[in-house]
């Protein structure tokens, strides 16, 4: 393992006023996008899709990485080269998704998930290094309800996590460790916050054990927000400074950057959120985003299959939107000006 190189690749994919679009959809969660926007999920919609976005003028310019789902990595662009290879001549950093989604756990407990795809992930790590994958990302899943989460629930998507961390590190892969909480219930800001910081401790600790460099890694938290279903909503300033609170507390100084998730936020707040906490500032680590839905929802509407310009310009909006906030240079009217 070299960790200069990890740690180079690191400070590149949180690079100011950059950030990742995530566009790491599994073959069924963008089928859920597409269904929206009437387009079949075909292989060759997706990469008509994915072309679109990579190849979007400028957005290299607001974009550190893109994290691409396996299928992606192996895909060519429209003209023919592979999508690594061309994002990485706009100096993008190609990543890869490597967990092979949320599974339930055994039953005898409440309703709760255990991320797998650590089996055979050492011989995969090589695979996709020789396809350009510099990053990797994996996603544990905490919900919260009347019972959740456990103790179980905690510790082994904590010890998944760290497992596949130093694997990746091993590969001289940076690993984004992403424990979501998920934000889709009727809690309150004040429980997101509790259970934000049990799981952030929970990972951080197994990391240690597991003897994970904190200097080769990017984490990629949720914001402490509301659940979607609450009827009293935190608003952007008590969301900023909740998130940062908790991160202060939780997340050691030698972490090179934080890239948010954007969990079912609306476009315009997960922009809002991020520049808060970038204005409050003051802080160790790189503030950016890796947005999924919130970079990509405008684009897919623009789109719709038919509109390729379009989709491009929405694409280019977002990311110069949250390569602002990145900056904590975003503002409402910018918006309105666009
Ligand atoms: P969202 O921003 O849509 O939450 O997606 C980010 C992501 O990568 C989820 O794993």
């Amino acid at each position: 393992m070299n960790l200069n190189i990890l740690h180079e690749t690191a400070v590149a994919m949180v690079a100011p006023g950059k950030g990742l679009l995530a566009a790491d959809e599994s073959t069924g969660t963008i089928k859920k996008r597409f269904d929206k926007i009437g387009v079949e999920n075909t292989e060759a919609n997706r990469q008509i899709y994915r072309d679109l976005l990579f190849t979007t003028a400028g957005f290299e310019q607001h974009t550190s990485g893109v994290i691409l789902y396996e299928e992606t990595l192996f895909q060519k662009s429209l003209a023919g080269q592979p999508f690594p290879q061309l994002l990485a001549s706009k100096g993008v950093i190609p990543g890869i998704k490597v967990d092979e989604g949320a599974k339930p756990l055994p039953a005898g407990g409440p309703d709760e998930t255990v991320t797998e795809g650590l089996d055979g992930l050492r011989e995969r790590l090589q695979k996709y290094k020789a396809a350009g994958a510099r990053f990797a990302k994996w996603r544990a899943v905490i919900s919260i309800g009347a019972h959740t989460p456990t103790h179980t629930a905690i510790h082994v998507n904590a010890h998944a996590l760290a497992r596949y961390a130093a694997l990746c590190q091993e590969a001289g892969i940076v690993p984004i460790v992403e424990p979501e909480v998920l934000m889709d219930a009727d809690n309150t800001v004040e429980t997101c916050e509790r259970v934000t910081e049990w799981i952030l401790s929970a990972v951080f600790e197994e990391l240690f054990v597991q003897r994970v460099a904190l200097e080769g890694m990017i984490l990629k938290p949720n914001m402490v927000v509301s659940g979607i279903k609450c009827p009293v909503q935190a608003g952007v300033a008590e969301v900023a400074e909740r998130t940062i609170k908790v991160l202060k507390r939780h997340v050691p100084a030698a972490v090179p950057g934080i890239a948010f998730l954007s969990g079912g936020q609306s476009d315009l707040l997960a922009t809002a959120h991020l520049d808060a906490m970038n204005k409050i500032g003051g802080v160790p680590w790189k503030l950016t985003f890796s947005y999924g839905r919130a970079l990509q929802a405008a684009a897919q509407k623009a789109w719709s299959g038919k509109n390729v310009d379009a989709g491009r310009k929405a694409h280019l909006h977002r990311s110069k939107m949250n390569g602002l906030a990145a900056l904590g240079q975003w503002s409402e009217a910018l918006e309105k000006a666009a």
